[in-house]
């Protein structure tokens, strides 16, 4: 039986970048605070010409051109995302018009960070049924839109950028081998964003007080962990294997403390696991592939592989997966 195979990936970041410094000039905090409790040093914020979107079709582009393929050959395009600038049409009929991907349909995915794992088991379950099939998977985000820049509880922690790859069906001993996805939806007051208010007088939340990101943050980290590394020794049970025979771990990027947190929990090697929350912040949906293409880009992943992801978000949303690259 075929296996789906990622074939390309590709990343985009906006130019602007927001030190630590700089927020420090907006906020009542410090680097040195933003560094010890998150190991975020820069993030990158989306000017004119960069909305979710267009960062996306950036991504895309790329990720096209690694796998040798044009517009007209993707079939569906599954886009992770939070915060597209509109509601409708989704982010990923955006970017099926931006590129040309005549042949596609699309839509969005709404998992809050797990979007793009979300995406990447959806495109798995086509290709299994069409191993023909060439799916675009995003993760894209401008978190920046949705951040009270107000609240040093949130804005230090946040950032905007996409990044996606091409799966399709592949005869070699390589792919995706197992994904876990889980949702707690009866934990979703501890991470959450609301839409514009209702314009239904009925339905309008009289204690609605801005679109943008809140959170009870200690509550969200301790979760996190635990849920990240059950998710992670069910999908090795799966798959007979053990943590030891992972090459590389790419975690969602929400901060440093988690990601230490899981590392000790698992007993993994430090350098075991891709880590780049220092340069972008959470980039929510868009961590995980921004990630991706950096570790390929450098060379991290060599054929043969075992790559592990897991993610946690809003939702609660979480899972991992093991593929052989
Ligand atoms: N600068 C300076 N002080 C700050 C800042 C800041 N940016 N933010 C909060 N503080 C203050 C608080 O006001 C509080 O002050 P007080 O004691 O006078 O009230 C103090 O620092 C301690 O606040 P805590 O919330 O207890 O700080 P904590 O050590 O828990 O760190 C953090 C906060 C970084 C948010 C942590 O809880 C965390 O990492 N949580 C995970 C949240 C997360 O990553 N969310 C992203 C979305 S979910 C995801 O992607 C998995």
């Amino acid at each position: 039986m075929k296996q789906t195979c990622i074939v390309g990936t590709g990343s985009c970041l906006p130019v602007r970048v927001l030190t630590n410094e700089d927020l420090a000039s907006m906020v009542d905090t410090s680097d040195e605070w933003i560094t010890t409790r998150t190991g975020i040093k820069t993030r990158h914020i989306a000017s004119a010409g960069e909305s979710t979107f267009q960062l996306a079709t950036q991504a895309s582009r790329k990720a096209l051109d690694m796998a040798g393929l044009v517009p007209a050959d993707i079939d569906m395009i599954i886009l992770g995302t939070i915060s597209c600038e509109k509601a409708m049409p989704s982010c990923a009929c955006l970017v099926q018009k931006e590129l040309g991907a005549v042949n596609a349909f699309a839509l969005d995915v709404n998992a809050a960070c797990s979007g793009f794992l979300y995406g990447l088991d959806m495109a798995d379950k086509y290709i299994r049924n069409n191993p023909e099939m060439k799916i675009l998977v995003i993760g894209a985000e401008n978190l920046s839109a949705r951040t009270n820049w107000q609240d040093r509880n949130t804005c230090v922690l946040f950032g905007d950028g996409a990044g996606a790859c091409v799966v399709t069906g592949t005869d070699q001993d390589r792919g995706m081998l197992a994904s876990k996805l889980y949702a707690d939806g009866s934990l979703w007051e501890l991470l959450h964003m609301d839409n514009a208010p209702s314009l239904n007088p009925e339905l309008a939340d009289p204690d609605y007080d801005g679109s943008y990101i809140k959170m009870v943050g200690r509550d969200v980290f301790k979760y996190a962990v635990r849920a990240m590394e059950d998710a992670i020794k069910e999908v090795l049970a799966q798959q007979n294997l053990t943590i030891n025979d992972i090459q590389l771990i790419i975690p969602h990027q929400a901060n440093i403390r988690i990601l230490n947190s899981l590392v000790d929990r698992l007993g993994v090697p430090a350098e075991k696991v891709y880590i780049n929350v220092q340069k972008y912040g959470n980039t929510s949906a868009a961590t995980v592939p921004i990630a991706l293409d950096e570790a390929n880009r450098e060379g991290r992943l060599q054929q043969g592989d075992l790559l592990l992801i897991c993610t946690f978000g809003g939702g609660f949303t979480w899972g991992a997966t093991v593929i052989r690259w």
